[in-house]
């Protein structure tokens, strides 16, 4: 009897002691006053409207969106009727495809980014080489790996199909007939291609000029579509709402104790937010992070060549086909040409990572786990040198890192 007694005791010692172990009290959150400044610039609640596009007289026309809508989602644009631009771009996996590197009518040269949020950065692609959403728009159409078509074949195709032609026309007014095959080809396109490149030396300067407008008004529509595809709140942004409130119960219901040390380390000691910042969570520029080449492949040159091919496209926002008279146009009147851009890429979101691997600009990187041992190692680069520096963190910390990055996980509005 007393031995029973005692067994309970001991029992309900040991149960007392789970549960107190469980539901001890609500600790106050780790956060210093700096920690709530750089919490809130993370927040999803900061994240301001795109910013206008000037370049871009439809940018906000809610028709020149919905044709952009239709077309980006067409496969009659491409060389073989199979193509679209969501091919790559699937809204179910983030507007990206899961594979290394992108696949059309070949294999494009990189990994696949989204195109969510993508109307807030200056520059588009791994290398920036293109300064707005309607710009690059126009240049899987013409890649031979990807849409493989002309922009002769493009321009005849939306101003003839009806319903195109007639959204179109709402927008843009009439486009030119492009039925007379004397003076328009019925292929043709600057560039590599020999045969597509004669066809379109042949052609007058002025009509060569009336095929770009309609070409760079397609791109225009697909970038009003573009710009309607916005991220939505994740966890990290309900439990940042819990911290400005500072109500405890919910910071602890929101976020287990690992994705708050994770969440330290990530704009702490791990130091992630020196690039990674802002509610999108990058900072849109350049960096090189000696991320290895991808097996096969020459290590790549990044922004260095980024630089001068944006330089370079006619359909800049310097160039005749921008809708802003005034050409204001401070990020590629002042960009950077330096040296220390070989090799730098330009910082992902870190929105939905769980849709949108494999990871880095030719998807070398399979798992979360792979890319923080990346950089907790910080090798040296093959080309430039590389700007993180080695980390050194313990495996529990970097298994915690990783459990924060999930939280960001929200799928976005289409
Ligand atoms: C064959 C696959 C493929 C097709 C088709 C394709 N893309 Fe892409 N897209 C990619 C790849 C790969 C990248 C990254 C390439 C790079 O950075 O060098 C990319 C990048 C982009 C980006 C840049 C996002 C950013 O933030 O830098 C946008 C926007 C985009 N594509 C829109 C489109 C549109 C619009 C179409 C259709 C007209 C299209 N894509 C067709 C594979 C494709
Ligand atoms: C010096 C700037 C810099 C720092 C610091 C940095 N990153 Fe990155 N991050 C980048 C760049 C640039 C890329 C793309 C590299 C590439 O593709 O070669 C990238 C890519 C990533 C990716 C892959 C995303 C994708 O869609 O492919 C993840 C995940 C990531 N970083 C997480 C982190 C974490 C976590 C930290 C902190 C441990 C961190 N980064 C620190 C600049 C940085």
């Amino acid at each position: 009897m007393r031995r029973m007694r005692q067994l309970l005791l001991l029992l309900l010692i040991g149960t007392a002691g789970y549960f107190g172990w469980m539901y001890r009290p609500v600790s106050p959150h780790p956060w210093s006053e700096a920690d709530l400044d750089t919490l809130r610039s993370l927040w999803f609640e900061s994240l301001p409207a795109p910013p206008e596009d000037l370049s871009n007289a439809v940018a906000d026309d809610g028709r020149a969106a919905l044709m952009g809508n239709r077309l980006f989602f067409d496969t009659r644009m491409s060389a073989n009727g199979e193509v679209s631009c969501a091919s790559c771009h699937d809204p179910d996996l983030e507007f990206t495809d899961g594979r290394h590197k992108g696949r059309g009518i070949g294999e494009s040269k990189r990994n696949t980014r989204s195109v969510v949020a993508s109307a807030y950065s200056p520059w588009l692609y791994w290398d920036g080489r293109r300064d707005s959403l309607w710009s690059q728009a126009l240049s899987p159409l013409e890649d031979p790996n990807e849409h493989g078509s002309n922009r002769m074949h493009i321009v005849r195709f939306v101003t003839t199909e009806p319903t195109y032609k007639s959204m179109y026309a709402a927008l843009f007014g009439p486009a030119p007939d492009f039925a007379d095959s004397n003076r328009y080809p019925s292929a043709a396109a600057p560039g590599n291609n020999e045969e597509l490149a004669r066809a379109w030396r042949q052609m007058s300067q002025q009509d060569r000029q009336s095929v770009n407008r309609v070409f760079a008004n397609i791109g225009k529509a697909i970038a009003a579509y573009e710009r309607t595809l916005l991220p939505e709140r994740s966890r990290f942004d309900d439990y940042v709402r819990a911290v400005i409130d500072d109500d405890r119960q919910r910071q602890q219901a929101v976020f287990s104790n690992d994705e708050v040390l994770g969440l330290q380390l990530f704009i702490g000691a791990a130091r992630c937010t020196e690039c990674h910042n802002g509610p999108l969570l990058t900072n849109d520029e350049f960096h090189n992070t000696a991320v290895l080449a991808f097996p096969g492949d020459l290590p790549d040159r990044g922004r260095i060549d980024g630089v001068r091919e944006v330089i370079e496209n006619e359909f800049n926002c310097l160039g005749e086909y921008s809708d802003d008279p005034q050409h204001r146009c401070p990020e590629l009147t002042f960009v950077r040409t330096d040296p220390e851009l070989v090799g730098a890429i330009r910082t992902p979101s870190l929105r939905n990572l769980a849709r949108t691997g494999p990871f880095m600009h030719k998807g070398q990187i399979d798992s979360l786990a792979g890319v923080l041992e990346h950089y907790n190692r910080a090798p040296d680069a093959m080309i430039g040198h590389n700007e993180a520096k080695p980390l050194g963190l313990s495996r529990p910390q970097l298994r915690r890192l990783e459990a924060f990055l999930e939280t960001l996980a929200a799928p976005s509005s289409r």
